[in-house]
């Protein structure tokens, strides 16, 4: 049950949120800054290195997506801070707060392409957990931003899909 008691937090934050609450709420914010990263940089990888015909098209796609992500781990970092907590930027750290566990990138495109598909889908449905928990913990400040997320990684799994769907009706 959510408390309506109001004091000061040992973060020295008078936001209405007790220590309890920023607890949970900075823990569910470090795994998804960790899983974005790792998102993030798995984007990087096939923008770099996939071999195929389409490669200029996925090529210029990617990179839209790798920046996107970029100012998602941007927002998630900063409402660590505004919360008191620190935002976690080490690889270290990121290998210990993220719920999926690194797998080799593939070369081939529709390989890479339906990888990328299911980490948005988990990312997704992390997501949504996320924003129906902060939403619960009347942290509606979090709950906004992780909307604005997963509304983003819906549209992005979405226009991914869409490449793979082609590829099985041929
Ligand atoms: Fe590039």
């Amino acid at each position: 049950m959510v408390t309506k008691e109001i004091s000061k937090s040992e973060f020295g934050h008078h936001i209405g949120l007790d220590d309890k609450r920023v607890q949970e709420i900075a823990g569910l914010l470090n795994n998804m800054l960790a899983d974005i990263h790792a998102l993030y940089l798995r984007t990087l990888g096939c923008h770099w290195n996939m071999e195929d015909p389409r490669f200029y098209f996925f090529h210029e796609l990617l990179e839209n997506q790798y920046k996107e992500l970029a100012e998602e781990q941007d927002l998630v970092a900063e409402k660590l801070r505004q919360i008191g907590k620190k935002a976690p930027a080490t690889m270290q750290e990121y290998k210990q707060l993220m719920s999926q566990k690194e797998s080799l990138e593939p070369l081939n495109a529709d390989e890479m392409i339906e990888g990328l598909v299911a980490i948005y889908e988990q990312l997704i449905r992390n997501l949504r957990r996320d924003v129906e928990r902060t939403t619960t913990l009347e942290d509606f400040g979090t709950a906004d931003i992780l909307t604005q997320i997963l509304r983003a990684f819906e549209k992005r799994a979405w226009l991914l899909r869409s490449h793979l769907l082609k590829q099985q009706e041929a």
